[in-house]
């Protein structure tokens, strides 16, 4: 029967179950947001009055692993003697569902790879493994996003029956390392191996190893030769073999020793079939991928349930190893319908091949006056074809303003072009939700440059205005939120309308105009920035407060009401300290339109700063490294289209006066990975002035 409620959270639907837990979809009257609730059997707290304290221990550990590419737990709790974990609500489906819709290219598994992959490593890195990663453990935001849930949950439940019995092993046979399936010491190779099954099954829409009873396939794991994939799909490159055979070698220390390796040469193997396509015009026949086109029947699993092997019933010596399991609970569950989810069909959007039409490549190019600038030549010359525009982090091309002009390039710095040369400094640099046009504010006016027609318009101006400081559109263009004399209005976005627009009078008798908020705090704010929410229903405002530093505040500004308005959070305030905040200045901050902010204090050059990432939805900061060795300076982060990415300039302080803007475009799961990044290349001495803002704009993939 499903409950009410658990502990605080309202239960609506069973999302489906597992082989250990029923999920739930909830809502947090808390924080107002809607949330998955995974209730653990009474079993677990019962059979071992230590266990409490473990499960508490375990769970704080998981609470606080925070990634971009982990759904987040946000609670964990017990009711009526049921241990219960609270996570984000993931409504995009679960990659278990997406294989039995059909198999993917190499290139789309290497975009969920590139997602996930870092965030095991920076798991591993703190010294916790998965144990039990499969298809059904990533899952999917609304955006396509995969994330890696379920972390440590397996641990838990281990670390109970272990305490009764001494032995138990946990995992799901299908996906289960030699090592784990023997009851071995597990390290984050086990993860992945079972990577390295996903992208078996990813591929070829079949587990390696398939049998009757879930204690065969573990045996298999352990004694069976590593299947040759291209055994089961021939149109696979020979790369993918020895990936395999690499990534899912029984012997761990045989194996890529981090994710992310793994991940780079699947990138490789993608790379290298997608060259040889195009240098040799294989037929589709031929084609080293499966096209998302082409995707298969959906299949039946055999069976795949978290699998708990426990001393209580069964017993079988295979290599050296024990298997002990009980039979009655997971493969009962085996078929289990999940109630509310229906099969997504594959994705389109969010595995479209990272290439473009050459058409949309904008051709504007104005003359220069700065001549000395060696501009590369916009594709005019016709007799060679252009190549596409890569597509990353969702984003195809950047615009930014260098020497007061805006540039415009592909996101790896390809196609540089510089389309305005009127010298007037230009700031809140933002493409319309068209692709089609740049607008920025000038002076006191915003201004609209068409990529198309290299036409620039006036869009609306305030000129006996004080201050015209922030100017941003809603995801669904129907709204705009402005701020003129630090006071911030919503008012509906339509251009015609606009063009009439020049005082605050005008501005609130448009119809659906509102004036956030009404009374009170006005007189505290100067307001820098805003932006919208990725749904359009929360704002965020960048302003100085009332005890005279910069913060951000998200509102829910619900019919713009000041009776219903809800201040949602405010940081950094007493959320945390950023380092290098002691002036209290912050310049500019970036969305993901979800949980994430980014933002940078003020240090050098009139702003670059230390880089934070703060995650409102935990009020805790989320990165706290500066991403480029760990140095300073940086401005104007900005997210990419689908989060995955981020895009931030960069000068290192400590070259003084000879520090040089970069601009960098990096996975956002990489940073803290550690990895090292490469800046975009651009022609030297680009950027004139070191205290110029770079502004970029990410225009999503059109
Ligand atoms: N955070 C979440 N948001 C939305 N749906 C979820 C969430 N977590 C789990 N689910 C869904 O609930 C169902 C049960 O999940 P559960 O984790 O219990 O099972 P499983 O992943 O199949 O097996 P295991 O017990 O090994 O994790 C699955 O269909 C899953 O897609
Ligand atoms: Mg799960």
């Amino acid at each position: 029967m499903q409950p009410e409620k658990i502990g605080i959270y309202e239960i609506k639907s069973e999302l489906g179950r597992g082989g250990m837990a029923t999920v739930y979809r909830g809502y947090d009257p808390r924080f107002e947001r809607e949330v998955a609730v995974k209730v653990l059997p009474h079993e677990l707290l019962h059979a071992d009055p230590q266990f409490r304290l473990r499960f508490e221990r375990e769970a704080k550990i998981i609470a606080q692993l925070e990634h971009s590419a982990i759904v987040p737990v946000y609670d964990v709790g017990e009711a009526e003697g049921q241990p219960y974990f609270v996570m984000r609500y993931m409504n995009g489906g679960s990659l278990s569902e997406r294989i039995k819709a059909g198999v993917f290219s190499i290139e789309e598994a290497t975009k969920i790879l590139e997602a996930i992959a870092p965030g095991l490593d920076e798991a591993h890195a703190r010294g916790i493994v998965h144990r039990d990663i499969k298809p059904s453990n990533i899952l999917f935001d609304k955006r396509g996003n995969p994330y890696i849930s379920d972390f440590g949950i397996a641990k838990l439940s281990q670390a109970q029956s272990g305490s009764v019995t001494g032995s138990a092993i946990i995992g799901t046979p299908a996906y289960m390392a030699p090592e784990q399936a023997q009851g071995i010491e597990v390290d984050g190779r086990a993860d992945v191996y079972a990577l390295g099954i996903i992208v078996f099954e990813m591929l070829t829409g079949k587990q390696p190893y398939e049998a009757d009873t879930p204690m065969a396939v573990a045996i298999k794991h352990i004694t069976d030769p590593v299947p040759h994939i291209r055994q089961t799909n021939p149109k696979l490159p020979e790369g993918m073999e020895t990936l395999i055979q690499k990534a899912m070698a029984k012997n761990k220390t045989d194996r890529f020793s981090t994710a992310v390796d793994m991940t780079n040469a699947l990138r490789d193997v993608a790379r290298s079939a997608t060259t040889k396509l195009s240098t040799t015009s294989v037929s589709a026949n031929n084609a080293p991928t499966v096209k998302a086109s082409e995707r298969a029947i959906p299949r039946r699993r055999a069976f795949n349930p978290l699998f708990v092997i426990l001393p209580a019933a069964v017993l079988a010596i295979a290599a050296g190893g024990f298997f002990l399991f009980n039979g009655t609970r997971a493969p009962a569950k085996t078929e289990t319908p999940a109630s509310t989810f229906t099969a997504l069909p594959p994705s389109t959007e969010t595995f479209t091949p990272a290439v473009e039409e050459s058409t949309s490549v904008p051709v504007a190019v104005v003359e220069s006056t700065s001549t000395e600038t060696a501009l590369p030549p916009a594709s005019t010359e016709t007799s060679t074809p252009v190549p596409s525009a890569p597509i990353l982090g969702g984003a195809d091309q950047i615009a930014f303003i260098a020497n007061n002009e805006i540039w415009l390039m592909n996101v790896d710095g390809s196609q540089l072009t510089q389309v305005t040369a009127d010298g007037g400094v230009k700031s809140d640099l933002q493409w319309l939700p068209d692709g089609e046009h740049l607008i920025f504010l000038s002076g006191l006016a915003v201004k609209s440059y068409n990529t198309r027609t290299t036409k620039v318009d006036s869009l609306i101006s305030f000129p006996s205005a004080a201050y015209f400081t922030a100017f941003r559109v809603s995801h669904d263009s129907k709204q705009v939120m402005l701020s003129v004399n630090n006071e911030i209005f919503v008012i509906p976005f339509d251009v015609e309308t606009l063009k009439n627009v020049s005082k605050k009078s005008e501005l609130i008798a448009l119809e659906g105009a509102c004036i956030l908020p009404e009374s009170g705090t006005k007189a505290a704010f100067i307001v820098k920035e805003v932006r919208w929410s990725h749904d359009d229903q929360l704002v965020a405002w960048l302003y100085k407060g009332p005890t005279g530093s910069d913060q951000v505040s998200v509102l829910d500004i619900k019919g713009c009401d000041s009776h219903t308005i809800d201040l949602r959070d405010t940081f950094p305030g007493h959320r945390f300290t950023p380092p290098g905040f002691q002036g209290g200045i912050i310049l500019d901050f970036d969305w993901d339109g979800f949980n994430q902010f980014i933002f940078h204090t003020f240090k050098r050059n009139e702003g670059w700063g230390e880089l934070h990432v703060y995650n409102w939805e935990t009020f805790k900061p989320t990165l706290t490294v500066n991403p480029i060795g760990k140095r300073c300076c940086y401005r104007d982060a900005r997210w990419s289209p689908d989060g995955t990415y981020l895009f931030f300039a960069f000068q290192d302080e400590g070259l003084a006066q000879n520090a040089r803007t970069l601009l960098y475009y990096v996975p956002f799961g990489d940073i803290a990975a550690g990895a090292n990044f490469t800046p975009i290349e651009l022609p030297d001495d680009f950027f004139k002035n070191p205290k110029e803002a770079p502004q970029p704009a990410l225009r999503p993939a059109q």
